[in-house]
């Protein structure tokens, strides 16, 4: 048994005051008559309606957010602010989570989700699921640059990064496309060129496009052609 508040809210569809709103005012029904008491504790099986259609079970969840810099992508870090701390009240208890990670400094697009088998096709390493990022770097990104990220990167470490393409923007800036995820990826390999990176936000994910009309720290449920391109991966 679950209060019926809390059952709507689960849905993601309405915050849990939006929830207990809409069922003072009656338009909310359990098993086909009306009840008008948020609390009221509701059968799991029980059909719940509000003006009249299913509220549904929630589902999936995916969104798009364009992370701003000085959150970390992890769901749980003592005294740092989460990328899931940005979320509506309507959208926490999910179970809601990053399907990547960013630095704490970097910006741009993240997919959350509460989807694990997505979100772990879309980061098996195996997939090679392309991420682009727009960088500036301390110094000049040439052509012996771009040549080099062509090549693979070899990092400080020895591993021998796969292939990728840099475009140079002029001066130090540029945009960067890579197949695989390794931690600070792009900053290795921009430290491995001499070049360190000063400011980094990621463009793309696979067939997601960070949204321009989302202002950092926004987020909005990914629409119907983004499902489909990430369920094409
Ligand atoms: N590469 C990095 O170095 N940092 C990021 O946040 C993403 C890719």
């Amino acid at each position: 048994m679950e209060r019926l508040d809390k059952r709507l809210a689960g849905t993601g569809k309405w915050s849990r005051k939006e929830a207990r709103e809409l069922i003072r005012a009656g338009r909310a029904a359990v098993d086909g008559a009306v009840c008008r008491a948020p609390e009221a504790k509701v059968d799991e099986r029980a059909a719940v309606t509000v003006d009249g259609a299913p509220a549904g079970s929630g589902g999936p969840v995916y969104l798009m957010l364009n992370k701003p810099a000085g959150v970390v992508s992890s769901t749980d870090e003592p005294g740092q602010p989460t990328v899931l701390d940005l979320l509506g009240e309507e959208l926490q208890g999910l179970g809601i989570f990053p399907a990547g990670r960013l630095d704490k400094d970097t910006e741009g697009l993240l997919l959350l989700t509460n989807d694990g088998a997505l979100a772990h096709r879309l980061l098996s390493p195996k997939r090679h699921v392309d991420k682009v990022y727009y960088l500036e770097v301390d110094g000049v990104l040439d052509q012996a640059d771009v040549e080099a990220v062509r090549a693979g990167v070899v990092l400080g470490d020895g591993y021998t990064c796969l292939p990728g393409e840099l475009e140079p923007l002029g001066g130090g800036r540029g945009r960067i496309a890579i197949h695989e995820g390794k931690y600070h990826q792009v900053k290795r390999m921009m430290a491995a060129r001499g070049k360190p990176v000063t400011y980094l936000e990621r463009v793309r994910f696979g067939p997601l496009e960070l949204d321009r009309a989302l202002p950092r720290g926004a987020y909005r449920r990914l629409n119907d052609e983004e499902l489909k391109g990430i369920f094409s991966q």
